[in-house]
């Protein structure tokens, strides 16, 4: 009986597929990568980078675990082609802060319980970062309407948004 052979998650049999070369700065660093056109920004993180921190939830734009910024804006990766990307500046949650010296953000969803399996968590903050980029929220109202995209299966909405809103306030208080 014959077998067939399933090359690993997001890495096509070069030899059966046609890869181009594409090269993504992230994090600040650029990488060089050998890839199918179609590959999604969110598997040449994950799957050709080896950037684990953005999730992939759903996969069709639904659940917001992929979200990553782009020139300070945040996409869905998982609806991102990498090739689309070249010329981008692209910050993931690896990007944000350090074990060190962590982000605002980051701090704040630890401060204020906002997690609790932890997988939607990259992406909240990611998006809550977008957000604060845009100055667009306010109030929580503003801040629930504008990061309704980003769900949580656990329910952690109160936290997330007591930490967001820690932010924002600092942010705002900035600006006055
Ligand atoms: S994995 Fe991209 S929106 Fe769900
Ligand atoms: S903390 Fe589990 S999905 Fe949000």
């Amino acid at each position: 009986m014959s077998q067939v052979t399933q090359a690993p998650l997001g890495h096509p049999p070069g030899s059966l597929v046609a890869t181009q070369p594409v090269s993504l700065t992230i994090n600040g660093q650029t990488h060089s990568l050998q890839i199918a056109p179609w590959t999604t920004l969110l598997d040449a993180l994950r799957e050709y980078l080896d950037l684990t921190g953005t999730k992939k939830g759903c996969d069709h734009g639904q659940c917001g675990a992929c979200t990553v910024l782009v020139d300070g804006k945040r996409i869905n990766a998982c609806l991102s082609l990498a090739v689309m990307h070249e010329d981008s500046d692209i910050t993931t949650i690896e990007g944000l802060g350090t074990a060190e010296k962590l982000h605002p953000l980051q701090q704040a969803f630890i401060d204020h319980d906002a997690f609790q399996c932890g997988y939607c968590t990259p992406g909240q903050i990611c998006s809550a970062q977008g957000l604060i980029n845009e100055g667009k929220a306010k109030t929580e109202a503003d801040v629930r309407e504008l990061m309704s995209g980003n769900v949580c299966r656990c329910g952690a909405y109160v936290g997330i948004l007591n930490a967001v809103m820690e932010v924002v306030g600092k942010e705002l208080k900035i600006e006055n």
